[in-house]
This record gives C-alpha cells, structure tokens and sequence, in this order.
C-alpha cells in the first residue's frame, strides 16, 4: 500500500526545513560561507529526503521508524516528569516508561543507513530566489538555445549536433529526470559541469559565464519543457506544474501579479484571433491572453494579459509550438497549480 502523497511531502518538507535551520544556524554562527547569495550547506552529506517519493518501502519504514522515536520520546518526557514530581503512588511508573521507550526504539522497523544519507554540495538545499515566472522561462530558454542545445538539442532531448562525438550522451532534460534532482543541486551541476565518477573525467563542461539568475531561469524553461513533454506523453501532468507568474490587468485590482489571485480558481483562455471570449463563469477568474484586437479584448474580461512572455511560456508547457497555443483554455486551481487544459469551449469535451 503506498502512503498517501500529502504525508510523504509533509515528511519531506519537515526534513527540508530542518536541514534549512541546521544550515542557517550553522552560518549564523559564522562557520559556513555564502555559496549563490545563500547559505552554503556545509556537510559532505545531506538526508536523501527525495527517496522517500521514488521507494514507498523505504518511506514507509521512515515514517514508521520517526512515529516510534516521537513515542519513545513522549515516554522518556512523561518518565522524567513523574520522576521529578516524585508522586508516591507513581514510583514505578518511571522505570515502565522508560523500558517502553526503549522496546519502542529497539523494535521499530529502522531503515537502511544508507539509503538515509546522499552526498551533497553546498547549494544542495538551494531553492531559486526567483518566482517560476513567464518571464524567466522565456530568458530561461534564450540562454538554454546559446549556451547547451548544441549538446542537449533545441528541443532538449538530448540529440543536439555536439551529442555523438561526446564521451557520454546528454540524458533527456525533457523526461522525468528533473523531478528526481534538488534543484539546487542542477543548480550546482550547470554551474560546475559533471565528471565521470570513476575516472574524473569531465563529462559536461561548468558554465561559470553565467548569472546565478540566469543559471536559475534555464532550471526554469527546462521544467517548463519537461511538464510540457509530460502532458504530451500521459495526457496529463502528473506532476505538479505552477502557472507561471505574470502580470495582469484586471477589472478589479488594476494591473498585479497573476500570484495574487491565489485562492480563487483561474480559467486562462489563449485566445484565437477574433474569436468570441467564452461567457464569464463564476467558478472562475477568467484572465485572457493575446487578444489584443480581438473580440476577447472588448468584451473587458475580469483580467487580461499583455506579457509578451506568457504565450510562448504557456505553449512550452502545453509542449506545443507557440503558435499552436491559440485557443486552448487552461485551468488553475486555488493553489496555483495546473489542473486541466482543453481546446475549445468546455474542460474535458474535444481535449487535445
Ligand atoms: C559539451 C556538451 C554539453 C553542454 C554545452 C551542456 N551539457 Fe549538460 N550534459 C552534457 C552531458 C554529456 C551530460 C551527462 C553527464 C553525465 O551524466 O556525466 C549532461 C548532463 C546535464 C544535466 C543532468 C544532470 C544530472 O543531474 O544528471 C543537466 C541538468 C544539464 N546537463 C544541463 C545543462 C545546461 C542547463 C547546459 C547549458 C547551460 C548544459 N547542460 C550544457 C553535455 C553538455
């Protein structure tokens, strides 16, 4: 039985944050430098927290190791309580407790010591600073066009003109890859290139010409790339994809970032040409994009878009060519997650 998906990435953000407070705690007290504008992580090793989503066994045997620990402990603290207090009638209760504690911890089913520890770099728990946004996405891709499709391909699938004379092929950056990294380790990896783990060799050139922002925002066009490939594969995307952030005009509330309309459920139309804007429905904010002349336009809907860099983000996560992206509708829930798209009028009917 696999555990349910909220308390693996509840677990996981509870190990990310306690690895973040050890790292920031770390450098406050002035043994770890700055790495990137944060905080260097300053061991060889991290938790693998991420293995905890690609092996349920494991995660289960974690889950279940760190229920019996917070047992143990809730033991332990009751037994030293009663011990302080010193209550007549409750003197053996003590030494029950603590033996309790103790089967507790020798039973619990520990997982494998090595698949706990992964060997880490100093932006391993680096997150980028920057919003996912159209924006960087669309730089995101200039960069990735000059500085590494002629090893991965224009379309990053690994098949770019450089590939066949390299001593290693370029993996597929458009699979599944990405979703089994930390970003702030690509991160590294772009800036400082790959060896061969056995004979040191490089496999991949470091970019070290390059922005930290811009190193963040090719991170940011090749998850756009991969979501996109993943809806073209599945149908759907299973994992979780943003709606990148951008900047809209809207009835109420002026021009503000498409992030602060969080909590409410968007339907974002890439309007064709003059083709009518679909009717208001109060179950959505409907925010409509690229009808600048359009019939879409003077129908005033409740939020309009004019960020040149939308369309062409959107389409790189639909994975179909920006001109191609007219006339789908895209569906967003409270969160900001993408949901659903569809070509045509209604979720669901006629979808691509
Ligand atoms: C000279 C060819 C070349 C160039 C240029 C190049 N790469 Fe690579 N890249 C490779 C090869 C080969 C690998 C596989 C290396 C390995 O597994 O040891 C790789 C691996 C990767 C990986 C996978 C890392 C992982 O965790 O497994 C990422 C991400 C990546 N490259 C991104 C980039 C980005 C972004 C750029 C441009 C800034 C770039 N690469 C430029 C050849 C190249």
């Amino acid at each position: 039985m696999a555990l349910p998906t909220e308390i693996v990435n509840g677990v996981l953000e509870a190990l990310y944050a306690a690895q973040l407070a050890l790292r920031d705690a770390w450098h406050a007290l002035g043994l770890s430098g700055t790495v990137a504008q944060q905080p260097a992580w300053p061991f060889a090793q991290r938790l693998a927290a991420e293995r905890l989503l690609q092996e349920p066994g494991h995660a289960r045997r974690v889950i279940a190791t760190l229920a019996c620990i917070a047992a143990a402990a809730a033991l332990v603290l009751t037994a030293l309580l009663l011990a302080v207090l010193r209550r007549r009638s409750a003197r053996r209760w003590p030494l029950a407790l603590a033996a309790g504690a103790a089967a507790l911890l020798a039973f619990a089913p520990w997982p494998s010591a090595m698949l706990l520890w992964a060997p880490a770099v100093p932006t391993s728990l680096h997150r980028a600073p920057q919003a996912f946004s159209a924006q960087s996405i669309v730089q995101g891709q200039a960069v990735f066009t000059q500085h590494c499709a002629q090893c991965h391909g224009a379309d990053a699938r690994g098949e770019g003109p450089l590939a066949s004379q390299l001593s290693r092929w370029p993996p597929n950056l458009a699979g599944g890859l990405l979703w089994k990294r930390l970003e702030g380790e690509l991160f590294w990896r772009v800036r400082h290139g790959l060896r061969d783990a056995r004979s040191g060799t490089q496999t991949m050139p470091g970019a070290p010409a390059l922005s930290d922002a811009q190193i963040w925002s090719v991170l940011d066009f090749l998850q756009a790339r991969a979501s996109g490939q993943m809806l073209r594969d599945m149908g759907a995307w299973e994992r979780p994809v943003r709606l990148p952030q951008s900047l809209l005009d809207c009835r109420y509330g002026g021009r503000r970032s498409s992030d602060s309309l969080r909590g409410q459920r968007l339907q974002l139309v890439l309007a064709a040409g003059d083709a009518a804007a679909p009717p208001e429905d109060p179950r959505w904010v409907t925010v409509v994009l690229g009808a600048s002349g359009g019939a879409a336009a003077q129908a005033a809907p409740e939020c309009l878009s004019r960020d040149p860099a939308l369309l062409p983000a959107l389409a790189l996560l639909l994975g179909v060519a920006p001109g191609q992206a007219a006339g789908h509708r895209l569906f967003v829930d409270r969160d900001g997650w993408l949901r659903a798209r569809c070509r045509g009028r209604r979720p669901g009917r006629r979808a691509t």
